[in-house]
């Protein structure tokens, strides 16, 4: 048994905020945004957290899949940037959709972190522990961010993406993982673990830091190293795959790792233009994208990869 993904959804808030927008509170402009990173806007929750977010993009996982909430046995949310320390997003996930059945809990992986819940879930199908998962990617990055600060407030956006995973026979046919702790000051946002009783918090610590060039010098390197390391690993050649579903960071980044990989660009879909990097949901929003425009047939080869914070870097073959 492995473990199949049978539906999938997303949810993204109404505000839309623009490149012209974002040039009002920093130095910046549209074309200098678009040129470096394809993005021309993205969205910000005004009223939702994250949570709210992955419950919606959990219900419409749900309905696409066809079954109901109570017979979830896990639920597993990927995010950095949860509403509260506990309860973890999931549980109140679990609250919202009532999925009294399932286990619930968040995963810490940054960007990477859909990929990662992919895996641990598929872990659990396995080994015949769980049945039914659903796994989410959510992320409000806009708290996080310092809106002051032009090299990194262009960037982000907020979002949420699900999908319900079934154990059948096909599906899942292979993932792996990968950290890298040493190079995590690359890209860190130390908020909750800086400041105790004795010590006083440091609020400018509170924001997301990011050394930008390493990151996409690493994002290059590792994106299409672990994609490879997928394909050799199941035994599949990279001409099979339909569609190469990446992590939304930067146009540039998808850019590279297909040229890396000698694949066309048109087997790389992109929505970064619209969203921007929502950090964990947008690999989960961009497969639903796929899904709900009818581009995915069964029996289709698809690769999902992500990257980011940690360092952190995941890549899963999935049978459609
Ligand atoms: N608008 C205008 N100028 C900006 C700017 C902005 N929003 N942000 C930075 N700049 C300036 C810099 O200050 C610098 O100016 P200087 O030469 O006078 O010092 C110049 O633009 C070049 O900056 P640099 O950082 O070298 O640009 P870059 O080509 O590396 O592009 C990123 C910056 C962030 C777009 C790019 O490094 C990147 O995409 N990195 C990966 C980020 C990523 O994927 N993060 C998420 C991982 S999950």
């Amino acid at each position: 048994m492995t473990g199949r993904i049978i539906g999938t959804g997303s949810y993204v808030p109404e505000r839309i905020v623009t490149n012209e927008d974002l040039a009002k509170l920093v130095e910046t402009s549209d074309e200098w945004i678009v040129t470096r990173t394809g993005i021309h806007e993205r969205r910000i929750a005004v009223e939702e957290g994250t949570s709210a977010m992955a419950s919606r993009a959990a219900e419409r996982a749900l309905e696409n899949a066809g079954i109901k909430a109570e017979e979830l046995d896990i639920i597993l949310m990927a995010t950095s940037s949860p509403d509260h320390c506990f309860p973890n997003g999931a549980c109140e996930v679990q609250a919202a959709i009532g999925a009294v059945n399932a286990v619930a809990y968040d995963i810490s992986a940054a960007c990477s972190g859909f990929e990662f819940a992919l895996s641990t879930v598929q872990a659990f199908i396995r080994a015949g522990i769980y049945k039914t998962a659903l796994i989410i990617g959510a992320d409000c990055l806009s708290k996080l961010t310092d809106w002051s600060d032009r090299g990194t407030c262009v960037l982000f956006g907020d979002g949420a993406g699900a999908a319900v995973i079934r154990a059948e026979k096909t599906g899942v046919i292979h993932s792996v993982m990968g950290s890298d702790g040493v190079k995590g000051p690359v890209l860190s946002c130390v908020a909750r673990s800086e400041g105790n009783f004795l010590n006083e918090r440091k609020p400018e610590l509170g924001y997301i830091y990011m050394d930008g060039q390493e990151v996409f010098k690493f994002a290059v390197k590792k994106v299409p190293e672990c994609i490879r390391q997928v394909l050799e690993e199941s035994k599949t050649d990279i001409e099979e795959v339909k569609y190469f579903v990446l992590h939304q960071a930067n146009y540039r980044i998808c850019e590279a790792v297909a040229k890396r990989l000698k694949q066309p660009l048109d087997k790389v879909p992109m929505n970064i233009g619209s969203y921007g990097n929502t950090s964990g949901a947008t690999v989960p929003i961009l497969l639903d994208e796929l899904n709900r425009q009818g581009r995915l047939q069964r029996g289709d080869k698809l690769v999902l990869a992500g990257f980011g914070g940690g360092l952190t870097w995941g890549a899963a073959l999935v049978e459609w």
